[in-house]
């Protein structure tokens, strides 16, 4: 939560859910189909144990992948550990809520939001309607 505060004042709630892909998936088109979520992050059950279900519960709900969110985070990921080719996240888009999958560590967590942050305020506001024009903010690293 303290990398995502960077962005400014949020507001989050979380769940713990078992590793049942129905429950996962459950949770995941309450929250997203509430109207009132822009972002829903997953930790762990993104790897190869036959209880890592997360990316299969996020496939059967989500309407779109976003492909580039997944690569980038495993990109990252590699050059601090190549266990991190290791998970199956997977992002994608459910209506206008982002949903994330992350691995469980609190260290990959860390890692991986680091790598994310920087698009996340742009790719909500497209979400919500509030961009036309990528142009005006390029988001170019300095
Ligand atoms: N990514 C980052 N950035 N840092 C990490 O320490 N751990 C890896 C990988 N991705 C790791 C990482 C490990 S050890 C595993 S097994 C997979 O994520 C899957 O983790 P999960 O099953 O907790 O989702």
């Amino acid at each position: 939560m303290e990398v995502l505060a960077r962005l400014g004042e949020l507001e989050s709630t979380y769940a713990v859910v078992p590793d049942e892909q129905a429950l996962i998936s459950g949770k995941m088109i309450d929250w997203a189909d509430s109207g009132i979520v822009d972002v829903i992050v997953t930790t762990g059950g993104t790897g190869l144990g036959p209880r890592d279900v997360t990316p299969e519960a996020t496939l059967a709900v989500v309407d779109r992948l976003v492909p580039g969110m997944a690569e980038a985070i495993r990109a990252e990921s590699l050059k601090k550990t190549p266990h991190a080719m290791l998970s199956r996240a997977v992002c994608g888009i459910r209506g206008s809520c982002l949903i994330i999958n992350l691995p469980g560590s609190p260290k990959a967590v860390r890692e991986c939001l680091e790598t994310i942050l920087p698009a996340l305020p742009h790719a909500v506001d497209i979400l919500r309607g509030g961009v036309t024009d990528c142009a005006d903010v390029s988001g170019e690293r300095p």
